[in-house]
């Protein structure tokens, strides 16, 4: 659900014609609705409400500061992967409280800063990661807490490029690794081991992957207490899919009716770190068309925003939606879309019997306007 409309053929951003903004501040740009991203968040809290989870929103998803305002203002902490995401989640005045920071590749000033700043904790993905952040901590004469990101090695059924949670990935320690870092955590003295991480991959549309990975940590968190290792966190990342084309995601309360039960048994702080669920469905780019290429063998639009603008189709050949700003009376929209065979790349992904195919016209990349 979102809240891009037409009225009387015309698109509009929530009460707003995106024509008008268009006139206003010239193309290409980004649009959100501060309404679709509110209601996603509020969405998710409202299915685990009987957890009162802290939602951290992944900023690498999208790290616009409006956004981050917007969400942080609604109560979400931030997940974040670098110092500069941290000094933006500072900036937006998110709790450090609320903050946890994952990222394969945290440098020593990073992890300095992030440590002077009293965050909740770093999700680590490596033993070498908690040596260095055992380092820095000494060196500042404090302790620093972490929560040890498990590979729990299950397949999300996703998307190769944004898979996770393989042991084939980069991403986390294996059970047994993470097993003998608890069972030698006195060595690491300026660590406190406060919770398990797991994020396993995104544009995730079913439940059963989580389930499997859930019932591993699950697992895992008993072993941990038999040796009487106690951690407070149970984070379970993000990767909520959503539509983008025919998709059929889950929605927030399938997905919590699957896994709440799991989670409730662990008696943990529950931690959920989604980024396109929240921010995917609220965003466009609007372009403007600036020349029709005819060639012998198809059609090109050329419009005047490009894949720095919007990676994804030429990343993974992902689908995004065009609509025209404003959309044919009745009538004509037959007649043009004959016009349309065999265009390509932009207007392959267009609706049907519309007619914007015209220099000058504008048009919106619908939805999902994340970073990767
Ligand atoms: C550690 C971690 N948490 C959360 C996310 C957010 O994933 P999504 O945007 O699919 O919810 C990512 C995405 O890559 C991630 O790497």
């Amino acid at each position: 659900m979102h809240d891009f409309k037409y009225k009387n053929n015309e698109l509009y951003c929530e009460a707003v014609k995106i024509a008008d903004i268009a006139d206003k501040v010239s193309t290409p740009f980004y649009l959100y609705s501060y309404n679709t991203l509110l209601s996603h968040y509020r969405k998710l809290a409202a299915a685990f409400r009987a957890l009162s989870p802290v939602i951290c929103y992944s900023m690498k998803a999208n790290s616009n500061l409006a956004i981050l305002r917007a969400l942080v203002k609604a109560g979400s902490g931030l997940d974040i992967v670098s110092g500069g995401e941290l000094y933006k989640a500072l900036l937006v005045g998110c709790d450090p409280k609320k903050i946890v920071y994952a990222s394969v590749g945290k440098t020593e000033e990073e992890i300095r800063q992030a440590i002077a700043k009293q965050i909740l904790f770093f999700n680590v993905e490596s033993l070498s990661e908690l040596e260095l952040i055992n380092r820095v901590a000494c060196d500042l004469g404090v302790n620093a807490s972490v929560a040890l990101r498990i590979n729990p090695d299950v397949e999300p059924k996703t998307h190769s490029y944004i898979t996770t949670g393989k042991l084939t990935n980069k991403f986390g320690i294996d059970l047994d690794t993470a097993y003998n870092i608890f069972k030698n955590r006195a060595e690491f003295v300026h660590l406190k081991f406060s919770g398990l991480h797991m994020h396993i991959g995104s544009q995730i549309i079913d439940g059963a992957p989580y389930i499997l990975a859930i019932k591993k940590m699950i697992k895992f968190i008993k072993r941990l207490k038999e040796e009487a290792i106690d951690i407070q966190y149970l984070n379970i990342g993000g990767g909520l899919g959503i539509i983008y084309n025919n998709e059929k995601p889950q929605t927030a309360e399938e997905f919590a009716g699957k896994i709440l039960p799991l989670l409730k048994s662990t008696g943990l702080k529950i931690i959920l770190e989604p980024g396109r669920f929240i921010v995917g469905p609220s965003g466009i780019l609007v372009a403007k068309i600036l020349y029709i290429k005819k060639t012998p063998l198809k059609n090109f639009i050329i419009v005047d925003a490009g894949m720095n603008d919007l990676i994804r189709p030429s990343l993974y050949g992902a689908h995004h939606d065009i609509l025209p700003l404003q959309k044919a009376p009745a009538g004509r929209a037959g007649r043009e879309s004959g016009k349309r065979k065999g265009l390509t790349w932009w207007a392959r992904y267009a609706n049907p019997g519309t007619s914007w195919l015209r220099t000058g016209k504008c048009l919106s990349l619908m939805k999902a306007i994340t970073w990767r």
